[in-house]
């Protein structure tokens, strides 16, 4: 595994110290939302379609973050799935998901957890640099981390990606966003996928998805329109696990697509999902 080249933090601070206060962050905010998980969970409002839901609990993790953070860490910046941008002056960005997995989370489904990262530089997944990150997996109290240039862990073991190099043999990870429109083309795309692999997992958390990359669980993974907070911890834990995480035709993971796995995996499936136009390259975006 090549880490990208630590950047210069602040004085004294340290890429331990912050990976440890990534898993405080992510398990006192996963103890909140587990004990006030009332018996029938209910919508507070929707986001960019009318099955994009956020709950209270959803609000209620991200303020408890947004807390800790602020006496912490008053001068780092911080953004997060459901609310504002807060400026910082450290050069420190910790960019958080409440609740990644919310369907599940309002359906009682045991995949959903508080992803918490911290990264360095322009807070867009094609500029940053992750410096560390937690997933947090709160039904089972699953626990993975990693720092840049330490490792991965899940619960305190070290993780690295599992062993599979032909992807016909492959356990593949995905998702499909909000949009109906957006979903009509990944159900297209996945057809083309789906008689070229083992078979599909759709287990509704982006951030546990490459958690599960990353300590062998699935093999490789890809999914477009993850937001910045979907993806931060999960793919500095699949990176430090030993995964390559890019985008297609040579650009960064991103928005437009995420594709993760050991690098001979993610080199054969990037080519099926280019000839797909998986990543929309040539069509219209939509939002
Ligand atoms: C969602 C989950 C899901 C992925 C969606 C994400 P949310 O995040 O990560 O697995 O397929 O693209 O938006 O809305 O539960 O925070």
């Amino acid at each position: 595994m090549i880490s990208p080249a630590l950047p210069e933090l602040p004085d004294g601070v340290t890429v331990t110290a912050l990976r440890d206060l990534a898993v405080r962050l992510a398990t006192a905010a996963g103890a909140l939302v587990r004990e006030g998980r009332p018996d029938r969970v209910v919508v507070a409002a929707t986001k960019s379609s009318e099955v994009d839901p956020v709950t209270v609990m959803d609000r209620a993790s991200e303020e408890l973050l947004r807390e800790m953070i602020a006496a912490e860490r008053p001068d780092d910046a911080i953004m997060g799935e459901e609310g504002d941008d807060v400026p910082g002056t450290s050069g420190l960005t910790w960019v958080l998901d409440p609740i990644d997995g919310t369907v599940n989370y309002l359906y009682g489904v045991a995949s959903w957890a508080v992803s918490v990262a911290v990264v360095a530089g322009p807070p867009e997944p094609a500029t940053w640099t992750v410096l560390a990150g937690c997933v947090h997996s709160v039904a089972d109290g699953r626990t993975w981390s990693a720092g840049l240039g330490e490792g991965a862990t899940r619960d305190g073991t070290p993780v690295h990606v599992g062993s599979a190099t032909s992807l016909g043999a492959s356990l593949l990870g995905t998702g499909f966003g909000y949009d109906a429109e957006r979903r009509a083309q990944q159900g297209r795309v996945l057809a083309q996928v789906l008689p070229r692999i083992r078979d599909i997992r759709r287990l509704g958390s982006a951030a546990i998805d490459l958690c599960l990359l990353a300590d062998g669980s699935i093999d490789v993974y890809y999914e477009r329109g993850l937001n910045p907070w979907d993806m931060a911890a999960g793919a500095v834990v699949a990176t430090e696990a030993g995964a390559v995480v890019t985008g297609l035709r040579g650009g960064p993971a991103g928005n437009a697509m995420t594709v993760a796995g050991p690098a001979d995996l993610v080199a054969q499936l990037a080519e099926i999902l280019e000839a797909a136009d998986a990543d929309g390259a040539g069509l219209a975006e939509i939002p």
